[in-house]
């Protein structure tokens, strides 16, 4: 069975869902908008999610429209009912239509909030094999990146610059420090130790950010929370993307040029990175694969 797009409350086939050209979320990327991967219709780390979700709503002065059971029920509802095993689940919510084009807020507010769930897309397995490369750019993006906004445009721009270098990730910095990928957390490895940035209004707070230094805790790896510089990052040993969809992948060239000296195999992935791949799909399996 297929439960549709969830739409301000209804379930409604694909061609049914529509909104209004006058939603602020069209016209002026007003909204905020959450992506949960689905392991064998599981819905990975949802409170987390969940919890974001609300950040972000805070953050553009949004009323929730729904409580935090009733996102629970819509989401697990799509996960089980959804036509795909493991699934990306999508969520927005924007300001919603206005009568008349006004950057300020209408009077009257009615959010439109749009569930929607698609197949999950894990990278291919030359990705986590051999490497990604990765260009680096200016972070030319607002002061607000910890709100998970529908407004992309910045994003949009950095991540096209990665594909027509032929590339998968753009890396960004902000005045000479590691801020986050394109789409994505970026985290750096350096004699042993895992570098990760500091979560603050410069980044996205990553759920897979969370999950990666969880791990690397639990496993007893070294790790550092600090800001990183972007000659560290240039000089790192291995360099790491991680985000809901892509899961963990390896960056082995940035800017051209190879990540990492090891004696013979540069630009290739690096052992703490085959390390935490295997911590992270060990952790997926027994979380999300265990018996209902
Ligand atoms: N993006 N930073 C940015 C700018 C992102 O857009 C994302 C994810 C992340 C990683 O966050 P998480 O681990 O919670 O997925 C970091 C999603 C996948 C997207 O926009 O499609």
């Amino acid at each position: 069975m297929t439960a549709g797009i969830f739409l301000n409350g209804e379930w409604l086939a694909p061609e049914a869902a529509h909104v209004s050209v006058m939603d602020r979320g069209f016209l002026f990327g007003d909204g905020v908008y959450e992506v949960i991967p689905v392991y064998s219709r599981r819905p990975f780390r949802l409170e987390q999610h969940l919890s974001r979700l609300q950040h972000s709503l805070d953050g553009i002065q949004l009323t929730n429209p729904y409580c935090l059971d009733q996102w629970i029920g819509f989401v697990t509802q799509l996960a089980c009912e959804a036509e795909w095993e493991d699934q990306s689940i999508y969520i927005q919510v924007t300001r919603g239509p206005m009568a008349v084009r006004n950057h300020a807020f209408p009077q009257q507010v009615t959010p439109t909030a749009v569930i929607l769930a698609e197949a999950m897309q894990t990278p291919p397995q030359s990705q986590r094999e051999q490497g990604i490369a990765a260009v680096s750019a200016a972070d030319i993006r607002w002061l607000r990146c910890d709100l998970k906004t529908t407004s992309l445009l910045a994003n949009c721009l950095l991540r096209q610059m990665a594909v027509a270098a032929g590339c998968v990730e753009t890396v960004l910095f902000r005045d000479g420090f590691l801020t986050e990928g394109s789409a994505s957390s970026i985290f750096a490895v350096k004699d042993g130790v895992l570098l990760a940035p500091i979560k603050n209004h410069l980044m996205l707070p990553g759920i897979t950010y969370d999950v990666v230094l969880e791990l690397a805790a639990q496993h007893g790896l070294a790790h550092e929370v600090r800001d990183i510089t972007e000659a560290e990052t240039r000089g790192a040993d291995e360099l790491w993307m991680c985000s809901s969809t892509k899961e963990v992948l390896p960056i082995v060239t940035l800017d051209g040029r190879v990540v990492g000296t090891r004696v013979g195999v540069g630009g290739t992935p690096g052992p703490l990175f085959a390390q935490m791949y295997a911590w992270y799909q060990e952790f997926k399996s027994t979380v999300m694969r265990a018996p209902a």
